[in-house]
């Protein structure tokens, strides 16, 4: 299945609309702070004076739907990835009953799509928490959260067994570890033990994560439950054992979390790290049981570079990239945004991930964030993103037809331009469709698809069968050169 994929803070809008509540998504600000924000450095518990905060209106899919939905189609998407804001169905997180319309809002996106014959891939959970859950019980910290969760998961199994057949139960779970508050709700206490914090929020979102597979697959068995992993071969710098095995840690500490929810169990390589650690997994009667009974059926991951380490202090040229730490990789060109370009490395990973679990793939997200420059009729010339997904798409394709990979589709990053999660920016872009909005919030937020909305479209016609043409006549010769690009 070939479409594209969101999540809900980052484009919706609407934050207050229809009763939705307040979540940590929302008061995320654009600006030098939010990186403080994000990882649960620096409080903030509500919209401050000066601050701008992009997801208050993101780029208004809660009132563009039908006509967004409709260029995915013209596009030919196949599968369109979306995440459900949770604070419009529960507004605090902690109600018995659901929001109508909440509820009736994601009905009416569900219904667009498979009036298209888009099948929608819905994330459970993407980076959402409601607010009055993080001041009241301290986000995913608290075991409770499973229970609220659940009630919220449930909810949408039942609504919407008849119109979504694909979920995901949490994004990028691992994310938690990196960038806390907005993965999981959390603020640190002065003096407190962060790992510790932070693997019992990883406990409670498995269990809950497991939880709520065993009732999708009682309400529907033919739901399809998948986990979900910022993935991304770590390399070792060099051939010395020492840079190989630290390579293979980094490794483990992403299958750490894919290990217990495929494989329904603990890795005996964490249970001896967090030993060492001195850090107790809060075990609650049951989990042991329910984990190993409630695995997933697939595996879904975003990829947007490979990672390199070494065990080497003084070779400590790092580069940005996906919240996670990574030296520079001398044979890889960036982006704009410092992320490594690396589309051999999507080979790698998922052969990576498919040896280790043996469970279907589903890339859902993977992309180019670049600035793009409109026309004076709002048209882009996104050459360079062209270039790179093709790239990445002709690895992927290598990987199933040659290495025998099982993959159930794919899903481009923001296949629509959307807030940045990292930056709060919309200068950074990934979509096949221009949307007239600036980092201050300023734009007619009219939407124009750009060039790669064209070349998208014929490798879906074509099921990728055109990758391994260079020209697209009706388009004109596509560069395919590398752009130097300068990492920041
Ligand atoms: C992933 C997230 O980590 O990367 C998305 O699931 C995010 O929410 C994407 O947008 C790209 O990152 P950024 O910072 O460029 O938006």
């Amino acid at each position: 299945m070939w479409g594209g994929a969101t999540a809900a803070n980052q484009f919706e809008g609407a934050y207050n609309a229809d009763g939705r509540g307040l979540a940590n998504v929302d008061v995320c600000p654009h600006g030098s702070d939010r990186w403080d924000v994000v990882a649960g450095k620096k409080k903030m518990y509500n919209f401050e004076e000066g601050y701008y905060y992009p997801a208050q209106e993101g780029i208004d899919f809660y009132n563009n739907y039908k006509e967004d939905i409709k260029l995915f189609a013209e596009m030919g998407f196949k599968v369109f990835r979306m995440s459900i804001g949770w604070t419009r169905i529960f507004p605090k997180g902690d109600e018995l009953e659901p929001n109508e319309a909440g509820l009736k809002f994601y009905e009416n996106v569900f219904d667009e799509c498979l009036k298209y014959g888009i099948e929608p891939l819905v994330t459970i959970v993407h980076f959402d928490v409601p607010m009055h859950l993080v001041e009241t019980i301290g986000g995913w910290r608290s075991r409770e959260m499973v229970g609220h969760y659940v009630r919220f998961a449930e909810t949408l199994f039942k609504r919407f067994k008849d119109k979504v057949k694909y979920w995901l139960t949490f994004n990028e779970i691992n994310m938690l570890m990196h960038l806390p508050f907005i993965g999981a709700g959390i603020c640190f206490e002065e003096g407190e033990n962060k790992e510790q914090v932070k693997f019992n929020a990883a406990h409670h979102e498995l269990v809950a994560s497991a939880m709520a597979t065993k009732i999708a697959h009682e309400i529907n068995p033919d739901f399809m439950i998948g986990c979900m992993l910022a993935a991304a071969k770590t390399y070792a710098n060099t051939c010395h054992p020492k840079d190989v095995w630290q390579s293979m840690e980094k490794d483990s500490e992403d299958f750490f979390f894919i290990d217990v929810q495929s494989r329904g169990a603990y890795p005996r390589f964490a249970l001896k790290e967090l030993e060492r650690k001195g850090i107790s997994i809060p075990w609650a009667d049951g989990d042991k049981d329910l984990l190993k009974e409630n695995t997933v059926d697939f595996i879904s991951f975003s990829y947007y570079s490979s990672r390199l380490t070494s065990a080497d202090p003084e070779v400590n040229q790092h580069t940005s990239g996906n919240a996670f730490a990574t030296l520079k990789n001398p044979h890889l060109e960036a982006s704009e945004w410092g992320w490594q370009i690396d589309p051999l490395g999507l080979r790698i990973t998922m052969n990576m991930l498919y040896d280790r679990y043996q469970k279907p793939l589903f890339i859902v997200e993977n992309g180019l964030g670049a600035v793009d420059t409109p026309d004076e009729n709002g048209y882009v010339e996104d050459d360079y993103r062209i270039e790179y997904l093709q790239a990445h798409l002709k690895h992927m394709i290598d990987a199933v037809v040659l290495d025998g990979v099982e993959l159930l589709g794919y899903t481009s990053w923001g296949c629509i331009d959307l807030v940045s999660a990292g930056t709060g920016e919309m200068k950074k872009r990934y979509g096949y469709i221009y949307v007239d909005r600036d980092n201050e919030g300023k734009g007619t937020l009219k939407r124009t698809p750009k060039k790669s909305f064209y070349w998208y479209k014929k490798v879906i016609e074509t099921n990728g069968a055109v990758l391994d043409k260079i020209s697209l006549p009706e388009l004109g010769d596509v560069d395919v050169k590398v752009t130097e690009q300068q990492a920041v």
